[in-house]
């Protein structure tokens, strides 16, 4: 069983995935269990489809993310921003007044704030002052399983960057139990690696990168990478 699948929140385990009709596929121009209109647009470009639903998985654009990220293509997964990466890991990870995640404040609030929205508990690890360098110790005296760590690199708002052998500590201290979720927001303004060279290594890394930042694509074209683990 994958770790995916040992960790996943008991009503994502029950749900019955649902199949929209670009899922079930078909042929023809007019598919009306996917209430679409077969009919283009006024004015829309010649060839364009933007009728139609976006596939579920957009193929062109997770093989060039993947090839952009330097990971295979079933790594990636594709959501509307980070924001929205970091809400579909809280719910499919955690049951509401059950489960925790860890966080480093001071760090970006929306993992706080997402995990608040859904009654998950919040188990803070503070940063150590004057540096603000990760409290290696207080992860691993941690009591309480949280399902996911959340790091940032580099850290919004203190700007530091995370060393590999901490992660790769804390990722194995939190093996098989854990995933640890790398937020890269800003990875292309620093001169270091992604950790998403990592994720065939590291099997409970998580990489969130966006188009928001680097590529000043906020109005709606965000991408999201994730490990299979
Ligand atoms: C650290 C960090 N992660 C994620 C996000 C959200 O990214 P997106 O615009 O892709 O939702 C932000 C936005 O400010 C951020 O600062």
């Amino acid at each position: 069983m994958s770790l995916a699948d040992k960790l996943a929140a008991r009503q994502i385990k029950d749900l019955i995935p649902y199949q929209s009709a670009r899922r079930i596929g078909g042929i023809g121009n007019s598919y009306l269990n996917a209430n679409e209109s077969p009919y283009p647009a006024y004015e829309m470009p010649e060839k364009e489809t933007w009728q139609r639903y976006p596939d579920f998985l957009p193929g062109d654009l997770v093989t060039k993310y993947g090839l952009y990220a330097h990971t295979q293509s079933d790594n990636v997964l594709t959501t509307r921003g980070a924001d929205e990466g970091i809400d579909l890991l809280i719910r499919a990870f955690c049951e509401p007044k059950q489960d925790s995640i860890v966080i480093s404040p001071p760090t970006y609030a929306m993992y706080g704030f997402i995990a608040e929205a859904h009654q998950v508990e919040i188990q803070n690890v503070p940063l150590i002052a004057p540096e603000f360098s990760l409290d290696l110790n207080s992860f691993k005296s941690i009591k309480k399983n949280p399902k996911l760590v959340f790091l940032c690199h580099p850290n919004n708002p203190t700007g530091n960057l995370l060393k590999r052998s901490d992660v790769v500590s804390i990722a194995d201290h939190f093996k098989d139990e854990a995933f640890v979720v790398i937020d890269e927001a800003y990875i292309e303004f620093t001169p270091n690696e992604s950790f998403a060279l990592d994720i065939n290594k590291v099997p409970n890394l998580v990489i969130l990168r966006t188009l928001s930042k680097a590529f000043s694509l906020a109005p709606g074209s965000h991408r999201f990478c994730v490990s299979a683990a």
